[in-house]
C-alpha cells in the first residue's frame, strides 16, 4: 500500500516491454482469483505493519505462493522468520516513502536474478548519477531563480495540482500527486493519457470558477512517440488551455524507463518539499495516516485475524 506499493508500479514502468511474464503491484488484502502456486509474491511493507499487505501475504502462504517479504521490521518480518520465507530487512528509520530506492531496486534484482528481466546494474549507476545531479541543481542553497524545483513550487502555490502522465511516465504522475498530498498537504489528482481522452477531459467542461483552481503538470519526455506528443498537445490546445488556471510541464531526463521515470519521481518529491515550506507544513508528518490505522485495526482486527492464519500454517 502507498508508499510500499509504489516501488511495484515504478519498477513496471522502468520495465515497460523488457519484462516477459505479468506483472502488477497488489493494492488490497486479498489477491486476484488466478494468483496460485504459478505466482511469485513480493510482500512489501516498509514497516512491515500494514493490515492490508498483511492480509494479502497470508492469502498468498495459503494459496501455495512463492513468497518473497521486504520490510524494515514489524509483524511481516516476524512472520517471515517463524516460517521461514526469504524476508529482506530494509533499513529503518525512514519513511516509507522516502526508503524507495530499498524497495524498488530489490524488486529489479530478484526479477533479474529469477532470469525474468535483463541485468539493471548499469541503469541502477546511471540512474543515481542523475538523481544526483536533479537534487544538486534543485538543492537548498540553490537561489529560486536557477532552482526549476523552487521555481516549480512557486507556480503551483495556491493551486490544486493535476499531473497528467503516460506510459513509463504514468506511475510517476501518480506518485508527484501522492506527495503532493502527503508532503505539501493539498489536495492533488492525476490522470494518465490516453485513458484520460476518453472520459477525464469532460470535467474541463465545467464553470471556469471551478477548474481555474487546478494548475496542470504535464510530463514530457524529449522522445515521446508521436501518438503521445499528439494527444498532449490535443489535450492543452483544445481543452486545457481553455479552463485550467495554469499549465506547466515537466522534462523526464535521462535514456532508459527507469532514469526517465525515477528522474521525474524526484523532481516531483523536492518541489512537493518545497511546496510544503511554502505552505508552512511538516512535509513528513502523516499523524492522518497513523489515526486511521489505528481506529481500522481496533474496528477490524486483521491483524488478530492474520495471526491466528499464519499459527495454521506452522507445519
Ligand atoms: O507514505 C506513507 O507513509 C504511506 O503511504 C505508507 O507507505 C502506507 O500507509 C503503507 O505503510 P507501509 O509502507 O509501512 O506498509
Amino acid at each position: 500500500m502507498g508508499g510500499s506499493a509504489i516501488s511495484g508500479d515504478l519498477s513496471r514502468d522502468a520495465l515497460g516491454p523488457k519484462i516477459s511474464v505479468p506483472f502488477w503491484a497488489c493494492r488490497d488484502y486479498s489477491l486476484p482469483p488466478f494468483a496460485d502456486r504459478d505466482f511469485l509474491v513480493l510482500a512489501s511493507s516498509y514497516s512491515g505493519n500494514t493490515e492490508e499487505t498483511l492480509s494479502a501475504y497470508a492469502t498468498a502462504l495459503e494459496r501455495g505462493c512463492a513468497v518473497i517479504s521486504l520490510s524494515s521490521g514489524g509483524m511481516l518480518e516476524e512472520f517471515s522468520r517463524s516460517l521461514g520465507i526469504p524476508h529482506l530487512h530494509l533499513p529503518s528509520g525512514m519513511l516509507p516513502r522516502v526508503a524507495l530506492p530499498f524497495m524498488l531496486i530489490p524488486i529489479l534484482t530478484i526479477l533479474n536474478k529469477l532470469g525474468v528481466i535483463p541485468p539493471v546494474e548499469e541503469d541502477v549507476i546511471r540512474t543515481s548519477e542523475t538523481l544526483k545531479a536533479i537534487l544538486h541543481l534543485n538543492s537548498v542553497e540553490t537561489p529560486t531563480v536557477d532552482n526549476s524545483a523552487k521555481k516549480l513550487a512557486v507556480e503551483l502555490s495556491g493551486y490544486i495540482p493535476v499531473v497528467y502522465g503516460w506510459r513509463h511516465l504514468s506511475s510517476a504522475a501518480y506518485r508527484l500527486m501522492t506527495d503532493f498530498q502527503e508532503n505539501s498537504k493539498v489536495p492533488a489528482k492525476s490522470a494518465v493519457l490516453p485513458e484520460a481522452n476518453h472520459n477525464e477531459i469532460l470535467g474541463w467542461q465545467a464553470s471556469k470558477n471551478l477548474t481555474a483552481i487546478f494548475a496542470v503538470i504535464l510530463l514530457r519526455d524529449r522522445e515521446e512517440p508521436t501518438e503521445i506528443t499528439a494527444r498532449i498537445e490535443a489535450t492543452r490546445n483544445l481543452i486545457l488551455r481553455k479552463r485550467a488556471g495554469k499549465i506547466l510541464e515537466m522534462l523526464a531526463e535521462g535514456e532508459t524507463n527507469l532514469q526517465k521515470s525515477l528522474s521525474t519521481v524526484y523532481k516531483g518529491l523536492i518541489t512537493s518539499y518545497y511546496l510544503a515550506i511554502a505552505n508552512r507544513v511538516d512535509p513528513w508528518e502523516t499523524g492522518v495516516i497513523d489515526l486511521l490505522k489505528r481506529e481500522l485495526e481496533i474496528r477490524l482486527k486483521t491483524k488478530d485475524e492474520v495471526s491466528a492464519r499464519i499459527e495454521r500454517l506452522k507445519p
